[in-house]
């Protein structure tokens, strides 16, 4: 199996202004809804996979699948805690949401008791299979979706599935390792889409309602357009994983995602918004080069200052986290090493 390289825990912080609302892109407020109700069931599906990723890979005596499985771990808490909180913004505005988020912890409580370890470490491979199809689909499209959106909104979606195409592998690996079972598999990737469809159906449901567009035809022509897009990337994207042999490392990934996320600023915890200008940002930002690649006049310390410079330069970019004040927010879910 490739190894997907190190997985950088980014700890992101995200500012929810008090007027932030659950209908936070005014251009397509049906792709909101639908976003929304799929983040409704990220901190109980998640951490639900984490547990079966977990015990799974206790039984691999690997040291390099361990420091992966680690690595997934965190990035996988961190999502589960943001979306744990944007969730709590969600239900604040529409509470009918609650009903749906009751019965999204229900399930993954019932799959946790009923359906055994072994399934659950399949629905993980599963769903991490679906959350890599999804970015594709998304990375593609996000200009259609995102133009115009609450940038705050739009990074946490578009963070969460950058990594989840980093950590593509792990799950696939730890279940091949310990199970292999392709009809546990197939069975755990029906459950789980089926799950992604009915929830999110629910989700879009409640909030159409409240923002009376449930008998929109654009809403829901808009709803079938982008369901049968979804579909036609996730359904072939899934199938192969099902093949003998499959390794999720040799999937393309998506080409603008990656880019993006090493943009990322620990310093502050932030990424530019998704339509900066990533192209003079990197350049900005990339390290001064080699002696032997350096350009012929250029001084070491002509390099270092140009490259200080350049990132000052970069720092102006509009980072969503920047222009708000940040505003931490408890989290409904423990920390990674308690899920
Ligand atoms: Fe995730
Ligand atoms: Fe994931």
């Amino acid at each position: 199996m490739v190894d997907p390289g190190p997985l950088p825990h980014r700890r992101i912080r995200f500012a929810w202004p008090d007027d932030t609302r659950a209908r936070w892109q005014p251009l397509r407020p049906e792709f909101a809804a639908a976003v929304n109700a799929l983040s409704l069931g990220m901190p109980h599906g998640e951490p639900y996979v984490m547990r079966a990723v977990r015990r799974a890979a206790g039984a691999i005596d690997d040291p390099d699948v361990q420091a992966r499985v680690r690595a997934y771990l965190a990035q996988e808490a961190e999502h589960s805690r943001q979306h744990a909180r944007f969730n709590e913004i969600l239900v604040a505005h529409h509470p009918a949401l609650a009903r749906v988020e009751s019965w999204l912890a229900t399930s993954y409580r019932f799959l946790e008791r009923r359906a055994g370890a072994p399934f659950g470490t399949a629905y993980a491979a599963a769903f991490e299979a679906t959350a890599f199809a999804a970015a594709r689909w998304m990375d593609r499209r996000r200009h259609e979706l995102f133009t115009g959106a609450d940038p705050e909104a739009a990074t946490l979606i578009l963070w969460h599935l950058a990594e989840e195409v980093e950590h593509k592998t792990v799950a696939h690996e730890v279940w091949a390792a310990v199970d292999g079972s392709r009809l546990r598999y197939v069975a755990a990737m029906g459950v789980c889409f089926a799950m992604l469809v009915w929830f999110v159906f629910c989700g879009t449901v409640v909030q159409l309602a409240a923002w009376r567009r449930l008998w929109s035809p654009v809403a829901w022509f808009r709803l079938w357009r982008w369901g049968l897009g979804f579909v036609f990337e996730v359904v072939p994207t899934m199938a192969i994983t099902v093949l003998p042999g499959h390794d999720p490392a040799e999937q393309a990934d998506p080409s603008w995602m990656p880019l993006w996320l090493s943009a990322f600023d620990p310093d502050t915890g932030t990424l530019p918004v998704w339509d900066a200008p990533l192209d003079a940002y990197l350049a900005a930002t990339a390290p001064p080069p080699a002696v032997g690649d350096r350009p012929r006049g250029r001084t070491t310390s002509a390099a270092a200052a140009e490259a200080v410079t350049a990132k000052a330069t970069a720092a102006d970019i509009p980072r969503p986290s920047r222009s708000r004040p940040a505003t931490g927010g408890p989290s409904r879910l423990p920390a990674a090493a308690e899920v």
